[in-house]
């Protein structure tokens, strides 16, 4: 079927694309109020800039081609290597720390499934340069709030929080050595979504200590800070420690985290973490900052706010808001369309939301699609002329204005 969409690529219908929008303005609106700055990078980028840092497993996942200059080059799957390349690239011109936000879509040739598509969008806050603890604490505070903005609640969401310091101090005792921490770590990051027995293969002699301690529950002096400072905030419901967090992409260093829907039914709705290291790497070694950031996907969030009819009616509610328009003009005899067209040119040049029928079209219709569209005014042109005959589509009320008061009158009331 060459008139389908491709498998895992989404059609955005306008109801769809209201949603979508919707999602974005909260994760804007939010992040602004975190006084991060919005940027953006390109879509496509040179294979090598994810071969040299992502991970096998979004290696795996590129959408990737060679263009008609030979180059080899991929759909961007994550922001991440993109961000550190630019601000490697441009780390004179700004003071530190950065605070910047990005919305934008992401390409991953995954198996398509619940809240796993081909594409997806992706809020990503990042702090550059800022190696505080303080740094992580305000990330992990900006997630929650970012999914409280949806009247998303602490019944409704947790961020598990851990740290890959943890897991790498384990390793460093256990004298495996520094080139095999990554294997270890993807293995430990499968724990509970593959068989026990194949993590257990993966660890070799290392299986029972990790499995003992993912058991017992592992804790540190800089995650009991983290938690202690979110309290203070009163944010300490919507947070909860858990090691068995690891995170699948290759750069993290140190503090890292994942969000879920606590009834587990979907995956993650956002990850990130520190990754001190990735700047130096890719700008081998003349740029190094300290760096931090997460991002969130509208894939699953967008799911989770349909599951819970609170959240999605303030959607739908603000959905409609930003649909409506102001006036509807009936054109209820032909005779008037000119003088109808003008001041449609009129008061859309003042900023009003106008719709009119483009051809003749009987009157009951054009009062149909003015209730459809949302309108709060209706204004007829008709055997009145000149003056308009005016309905407030809230009340049903009527009343008759002379024609060039019609800019006045719409100006006082919407
Ligand atoms: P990630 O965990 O790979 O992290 O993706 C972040 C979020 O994007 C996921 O939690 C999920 O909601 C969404 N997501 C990822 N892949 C898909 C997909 N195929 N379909 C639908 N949604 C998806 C990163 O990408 C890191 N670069 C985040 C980061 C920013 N770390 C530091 N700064």
């Amino acid at each position: 079927m060459p008139m389908r969409s491709l498998p895992g690529f989404r059609d955005f219908l306008p109801d769809e694309c209201a949603r979508r929008n919707y999602i974005f303005a909260r994760w804007r609106e939010v992040a602004r109020r975190y006084g991060f700055l919005e940027w953006e990078g390109p879509p496509l980028e040179a294979t090598e800039l994810y071969k040299k840092k992502s991970g096998a497993e979004i290696v795996d996942q590129l959408f990737n081609f060679t263009d008609k200059g030979d180059r080899e080059v991929a759909l961007r799957p994550e922001l991440t290597p993109t961000l550190a390349r630019v601000v490697a690239m441009h780390e004179r011109e700004f003071k530190k720390p950065l605070k910047w936000f990005s919305i934008g879509q992401f390409f991953r040739y995954e198996k398509q499934q619940r809240g796993r598509l081909r594409e997806h969008f992706q809020l990503n806050c990042d702090i550059i340069g800022e190696k505080d603890l303080a740094a992580d604490i305000e990330l992990v505070a900006l997630c929650t709030d970012l999914l409280r903005a949806f009247a998303l609640t602490e019944k409704d969401f947790v961020v598990r929080i851990s740290d890959r310091e943890f897991w790498t101090d384990f390793l460093r005792e256990k004298d495996v050595p520094v080139e095999r921490w990554d294997e270890f770590l993807q293995a430990i990051d499968k724990f509970g979504r593959e068989p026990r027995e194949k993590t257990a293969e993966k660890l070799g002699k290392l299986a029972d200590p990790v499995f003992t301690t993912l058991k017992s529950g592992g804790n540190s002096e800089k995650l009991g800070k983290l938690v202690d400072d979110l309290s203070g905030r009163g944010l300490a419901d919507f947070v909860s420690i858990d090691i068995g967090i690891v995170r699948g992409l290759a750069y993290y260093t140190g503090i890292v985290f994942e969000v879920f829907d606590r009834a587990r039914k979907f995956r993650a709705i956002a990850g990130g973490g520190r990754y001190d290291n990735l700047i130096g790497q890719l700008s081998d070694g003349t740029v190094s900052l300290p760096a931090l950031g997460f991002a969130m996907g509208d894939v699953v969030l967008g799911e989770l706010i349909q599951e819970i009819p609170q959240v999605s009616q303030i959607m739908e509610k603000s959905i409609a808001k930003v649909r409506r328009i102001d006036i509807y003009v009936v054109i209820a005899k032909e005779e008037r369309r000119a003088d109808a067209l003008k001041q449609i040119q009129q008061l859309r040049d003042r900023g009003f939301l106008v719709d009119y029928p483009l051809t003749p079209t009987k009157v009951a219709r054009q009062f149909q699609a003015a209730e459809e569209a949302g309108a709060s005014l209706a204004v007829l042109y008709g055997d009145e002329w000149p003056r308009l005959k005016i309905k407030n589509m809230a009340t049903g009320q009527q009343g008759l204005i002379p024609q060039e008061n019609l800019n006045d009158y719409a100006a006082a009331r919407l």
